[in-house]
């Protein structure tokens, strides 16, 4: 499918957009943890989520969506799912489920689509192994489709060398049904939604972020099932900044309604801010998560050195680009090797397609450089990356743009052609 921008406006616009991604999967994930029903509000319908949902079920859950609510009743004992796991194109879903189901009796093997099958789960299979479990793959357990035998699992100390909440929530469920407490550290504090759901829930974790944001988190073993999560799932601000990015570049004001404030996923709107945008946070409600608007008005930019708190931004990176495209003057983006790693190399994927449209662009290892100017209509390739396809579109505002495999928006943000639709003037052309 390929999205043709055509143009872009002014404009002064409100933005519901859809709910959240890494706490949607964890809504469907932890359900199986409790004892009654769950009842979850606004629980994002993408792609990626509703895998994460399938999983659920066929490990014996029930689910019921009643369209405002889904409320989700976790089996007694999960059961051996007749078939294998297939987590399309979401890193979130396979590696906390390879935690989870690392700890319960049974065969299970999780898959994916071309590019998931390419990422590496050596960071969560590696210490899954070192506490007993049994999991394999291609690449010595590296690559899915992954093969887990679920047993018992000894208690760890474990020093992770990457920040990572993929890694991090894989750990704790394990350590959850391990025959001890844990020990979980990693060098800064990745985004924190499990810890804060998971004792929600009545689970005992005792967590400790130190001076220099490194992050140290106990687990004690589950005695009881938890208690139902009764939650409504706050709006994404990692989708919710795309049209952020929207108004920075094109001198509007985008009201972002009910997303959530929590400090590790808003760091690229302070970005944003230092770049020259003008942005108020409206907090209105804190229950697991702080909750509110948040509003940008675009204002002249220029360009920025991004080298500290990268886990807190590392998503919004690539739509950061876009305003560093067109800032003033040059602007690097440092320490993000993670971002080769992700739906597709993003380091690659940015560089390459800036540079298609004109744009002075150089790849570093860990990051890249941008001169910013002023872009022009060209066809980009998304990769197949969801992120990089909305960044690109909000890019085309200014200049026009044609990318292409755009289908991969469905991954996280389904509501973006509706929303997209009240700033440009687009086509979606069903065909590559
Ligand atoms: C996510 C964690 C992040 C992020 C990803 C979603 C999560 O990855 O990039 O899109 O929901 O836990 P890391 O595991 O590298 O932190």
């Amino acid at each position: 499918m390929r999205l043709a921008v055509k143009s872009g406006k002014r404009f002064k616009e409100e933005f519901i957009v859809d709910a959240d991604k890494s706490i949607s999967h964890r809504c469907a994930i932890f359900s199986l943890l409790a004892d009654g029903v769950n009842e979850i509000k606004n629980y994002l319908r993408a792609e990626d989520t509703l895998n994460s949902l399938e999983i659920a079920k066929s490990l014996g859950a029930e689910v019921e969506d009643g369209g405002d609510i889904i409320k989700i009743k976790a089996p007694k004992k999960l059961k051996e799912a007749d078939d294998v796991l297939y987590c399309g194109n979401s890193g979130t879903t396979i590696r906390i489920y390879m935690g989870l189901l690392a700890g319960i009796d049974g065969f299970f093997v999780l898959t994916g689509d071309e590019y998931l099958r390419r990422r590496p789960m050596k960071r969560v299979a590696e210490p899954l192994r070192k506490i007993g479990a049994k999991v394999d793959g291609r690449e010595n357990g590296n690559l899915a489709p992954l093969g887990i035998r679920g047993g018992e699992l000894k208690s760890f100390e474990y020093e992770s060398k990457i920040a990572s909440a993929q890694v991090k929530s894989a750990l704790i469920l394990a350590a959850l049904n391990a025959d001890k407490p844990s020990f979980y550290k990693e060098p800064f504090l990745s985004r924190d939604h499990t810890e804060r759901m998971l004792k929600g829930m009545g689970a005992k974790l005792d967590v400790k972020v130190n001076a220099d944001l490194s992050c140290e988190v106990t687990i004690y073993p589950l005695i009881k099932k938890l208690s139902p999560l009764k939650f409504e799932v706050p709006n994404d601000p990692s989708s919710a900044f795309f049209f952020a990015v929207a108004a920075a570049i094109t001198g509007s004001t985008a009201i972002l309604k009910n997303i959530t404030l929590n400090p590790t996923r808003i760091e690229a709107y302070k970005t944003l801010e230092k770049m020259g945008a003008d942005i108020e946070y409206i907090l209105k409600e804190d229950k697991y998560e702080p909750v509110g608007d948040i509003v940008v008005k675009g204002n002249k930019l220029k360009g920025i050195e991004v080298n500290e708190k990268i886990p807190w931004l590392i998503d919004e990176i690539p739509a950061l680009a876009m305003a560093m495209a067109v800032a003033e003057g040059k602007s690097v983006v440092k320490n993000a090797k993670e971002l080769r790693v992700k739906e597709s190399d993003r380091i690659k994927a940015v560089v390459e397609n800036l540079k298609k449209c004109g744009i002075e662009a150089r790849e570093l290892e860990d990051g890249f450089e941008i001169i910013g100017g002023t872009p022009k209509k060209t066809v980009v390739d998304s990769h197949g990356d969801h992120r990089i396809a909305m960044s690109f579109a909000v890019l085309g505002l200014l200049c026009g743009m044609e990318i292409q495999k755009a289908e991969s928006i469905y991954t996280s943000f389904p509501n973006f052609f509706q929303l997209f639709e009240k700033i440009a003037d687009f086509e979606v052309i069903n065909a590559d």
